[in-house]
This record gives structure tokens, C-alpha cells and sequence, in this order.
């Protein structure tokens, strides 16, 4: 099958080089001229595990290949998905369609064959039928099926879990949808990837579900470990205890410093929004994201009271290990660092910062923060280190080294990668979360 991917940043371009991976024959679309010539360069314009060689192998066997000109990518495509952003609108919170439905005109006006236009990107209810509208709105005159194919890769992870998904969701219309889009993900099924058929409705609206339940779990365990730090509980044993029931399964239940990344902060909102357009509240995920919004600056007061509280924290020095909202992405967008920075520079904290991957990113979004050349550039002098993120780096430092270089043995983990026992061992005070 030949497949155009408008958009090639996180989702389009994994997504793009998976589909060429499976045999198909893509080209990835970008308006963003700098990123298609790096890609035409062999140079990664984002941080993916596995997916320069991915791209370089697909490069290579003639399957994948890149272009500014939209009308030259689609010319001939049986699919054409839309894998731009959908960020919140600045002001009301609303997902931003403005880039969907550019694409949608811009493909309208330069389709040359019958094709199924494909939303990839995350959409609220009803933008399919915008596209189709958009689409018919610009004359033309090819047979056209809009499906929604919701994306739930997870950055750091993104091969791995486009290639093996739990399940493909097709939010479809027509039988031409429908076949063109079995076709596709044909690789996939054979695998035994359940491929679940539902109406195009559905489809936009599981993937807000999705992530909206995603989002609520992280919260709710979240809440359960301040709990635990009152009660004298560890969270832990309870995430254990409670994870075992298959109904409630292990996962998402981590207690940290708050979701943060590209999809639940404005997901969650966008979920609110159409909730609150069609007059059927969703209290539930309105709890969750005021919540959320509050914890990340708690935790820089966490930090602070950890440092003695605001009156002695003040011309302090923290060290901030880990800015990306998770490890092996160099995203930043909506990371928890980014408010506990701001929590203690506004304390008069002085904050020096270290990421693996996310240092270019971070700098700009955080003027505040001193950037350092590793971990231990950071700790130099710092009278708190906080593990802000749990990347494998952070999970075995040298701690004696972290002892000399830093002002104060005072280590914060708000990810509860260490064991309470073996820092205080190592003569540190440690503070966790959730963790007597
Ligand atoms: N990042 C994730 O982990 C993830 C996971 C699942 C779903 N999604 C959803 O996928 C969508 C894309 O997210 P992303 O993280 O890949 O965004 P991104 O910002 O990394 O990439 C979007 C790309 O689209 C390009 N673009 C915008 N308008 C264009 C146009 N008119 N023509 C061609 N290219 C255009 C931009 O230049 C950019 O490179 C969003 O709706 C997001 O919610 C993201």
C-alpha cells in the first residue's frame, strides 16, 4: 500500500517508519522544512529509541522517504493520515484544530485519486465529519473516506508499542474505510493485534477515554500516597497490594510528581471541554486534572521543605536530575519540572538542572534553571538533589561522589527509585513519596 503521513514528529514519524517497516511504502510529510532535511540527512530531529536505524534501514530499502510538498506525498496514496498537533487552544483550553483542518483543506485541494484520509491525531467528537466537510468543501472530486485510527504509542517506548499495540482502534464509515484500512494494519493482525471496528464517533471518543483513565489512575494513587505519608503507610506495598487484582491491575499505579507530556494535560482538558459543549459533565476527570495541576507545585514545595522550609531555602542551591516529563524522550511539553523549578526559583532558590536528553528543550522553557553537563555538574555545591525523573542514569549514582560534591547530603526522590534504607545508610537524609 502506498501511505502519505502529514505530520512527522513524534507520532507521524514512528508511525510513518513502522508502516514502511511492515513493507508499505511511505512518505512522511512536514511543513517544517529544517526537520524533512535532517531526515533527508540521516538526522533524527527527535529522541526515539531504535528509531534512526529504523529509519535508516527503511531509508535505505527505498519504502520511506520525505518531502515539504504535500500534493508530491499524497500523489498516489491509497491513505493519507493526518499526524499533526493538536495542542490546547491558548485561553479556553480547547483541543487546537486549526493544523487538522488546514491539512484537510490543503489535501481536498490536492488529491489526484480516490484515498481514505485518515485522522491520526487526537481529535474531539465530530472533527471527522469536519474533515469530510472541509474535504468536500474544496471541489474535490475523488472518492473520499474519513476514518479516525486513534494512536496510543508511548514515547520512549514508541516502536515497540506501535508494532505490538494492545489493540488497533479503526473508527470507520464505509467498507472502503473499512478494507483500505484492514489492509493496512493486515502485518499487525496476522500478529494477533486485535483490530476493533467501531463507528468513527467511538473511535475519537476511546481515545480521550483512554487517556482520560490513564490520567485518573496516575492521580488516584498519587492521592493515595499523600494518604500513606500521613498514616504511616508505604505506597508501594499498596500499589502492589491493590495492582495484584486483575481488576485493577499494576500499571499506572506509580505514585510521582504528577503526569505531565504532549497528551494527558491537554487530552484531559479537551475531554472537559466537549464534556461541558454537550452538557454531560465528567466530574470525575475535572477532580483529576485540578489535582494534577496542584501537585506539581507541590512538589517543589516538598523540595523546599526539605531544604528547611521557605525561610532557610532561600539563596539555596537544588539540583534538578531529570526535566523530561519520563525517561527516554527528550519532550518536555507540560513536564512537572518545569513548575518545581518555578515553585523554588520564586523561593529564592537557586536551581541548577541536568537531563540525558532533554537539555535542548528544557533550556528555553526554563530560563531560570542553571543547565549542567552532567548530573554531577549539577549536584556541584547543591544543598538538595531532586530526582525529578527516573531515568536509568539516576538509578545507580555514585553516591559517595554525590556526598563530596554536594553542600548537603539531602536527596528528594520523586519517583522512589532508591531504597529509604541504603540512602540513609549512605549517610543522606531522604525524603520519597509516599514512603515512611
Ligand atoms: N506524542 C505522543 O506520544 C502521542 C501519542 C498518541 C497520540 N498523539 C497525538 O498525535 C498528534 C501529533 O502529536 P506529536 O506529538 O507527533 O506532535 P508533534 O508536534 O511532534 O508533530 C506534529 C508535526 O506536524 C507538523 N505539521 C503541522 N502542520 C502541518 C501541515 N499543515 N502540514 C504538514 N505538517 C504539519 C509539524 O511541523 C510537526 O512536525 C497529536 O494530536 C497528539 O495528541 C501523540
Amino acid at each position: 500500500m502506498k501511505i502519505a503521513m502529514v505530520g512527522s514528529g513524534y507520532v507521524g514519524l514512528v508511525s510513518g517508519a513502522c508502516f514502511a517497516d511492515f513493507g508499505h511504502e511511505v512518505v512522511c510529510i512536514d511543513k517544517d522544512t529544517s526537520k524533512i532535511d535532517r531526515l533527508r540527512d540521516g538526522v533524527m530531529p527527535i529522541y526515539e529509541p531504535g528509531l534512526e536505524a529504523l529509519v535508516a534501514s527503511n531509508v535505505k530499502a527505498g519504502r520511506l522517504s520525505f518531502t515539504t510538498d504535500l500534493a508530491e506525498g499524497i500523489a498516489g496514496a491509497h491513505a493519507v493520515f493526518i499526524a499533526v498537533g493538536t495542542p490546547s487552544r491558548r485561553g479556553d483550553g480547547h483541543a487546537d484544530l486549526s493544523f487538522v483542518h488546514a491539512v484537510a483543506r490543503e489535501v481536498g485541494e490536492s488529491l489526484a485519486n480516490d484515498a481514505v484520509v485518515v485522522t491520526k491525531s487526537t481529535v474531539p467528537v465530530g472533527t471527522g465529519d469536519d474533515v469530510e466537510r472541509f474535504i468536500a468543501e474544496t471541489g474535490c472530486k475523488h472518492r473520499v473516506s474519513v476514518v479516525s485510527n486513534p494512536e496510543f504509542l508511548r514515547e520512549g517506548a514508541a516502536i515497540g508499542d506501535f508494532k505490538r499495540p494492545d489493540r488497533i482502534v479503526i473508527g470507520a464509515e464505509d467498507d472502503f474505510g473499512r478494507e483500505v484500512m484492514r489492509e493496512i494494519y493486515r502485518p499487525l493482525f496476522l500478529n494477533e493485534s486485535p483490530i476493533l471496528f467501531v463507528s468513527r464517533r467511538s473511535a475519537e471518543l476511546i481515545k480521550y477515554a483512554a487517556n482520560a483513565f490513564l490520567a485518573t489512575k496516575i492521580t488516584f494513587i498519587n492521592e493515595m500516597a499523600d494518604l500513606c505519608e500521613k498514616v504511616g503507610a508505604n505506597v508501594q506495598d499498596v500499589s502492589r497490594g491493590i495492582g495484584m487484582d486483575n481488576r485493577i491491575g499494576p500499571k499506572f499505579l506509580h505514585a510521582g510528581p504528577g503526569y505531565g507530556g504532549s497528551c494527558f494535560p491537554k487530552d484531559t482538558l479537551a475531554l472537559l471541554k466537549t464534556a461541558e459543549d454537550y452538557d454531560s459533565p465528567v466530574r470525575i476527570v475535572e477532580a483529576v486534572v485540578k489535582t494534577n495541576d496542584s501537585r506539581k507545585r507541590a512538589m517543589g514545595r516538598k523540595v523546599i521543605d526539605a531544604l528547611g522550609g521557605p525561610e532557610v531555602a532561600r539563596g539555596k542551591k537544588v539540583a534538578l536530575l531529570g526535566l523530561t516529563f519520563k525517561p527516554n524522550t527528550d519532550d518536555m511539553r507540560d513536564s512537572p519540572a518545569i513548575a518545581i523549578a518555578q515553585a523554588l526559583a520564586d523561593a529564592g532558590v537557586e536551581v541548577a538542572g541536568y537531563d540525558p536528553e532533554g537539555m535542548e528543550q528544557a533550556a528555553p522553557l526554563m530560563p531560570e534553571v542553571a543547565m549542567c553537563d552532567s548530573p554531577y555538574a549539577a549536584i556541584e555545591g547543591a544543598d538538595a538533589v531532586a530526582i525529578v525523573t527516573e531515568w536509568d542514569a539516576f538509578r545507580a549514582l555514585d553516591l559517595a561522589r554525590v556526598r563530596e560534591l554536594a553542600n548537603a547530603p539531602v536527596l528528594v526522590d520523586l519517583r522512589n527509585i532508591y531504597q529509604a534504607g541504603d540512602l540513609r545508610e549512605a549517610g543522606f537524609t531522604y525524603h520519597s513519596i509516599g514512603r515512611p
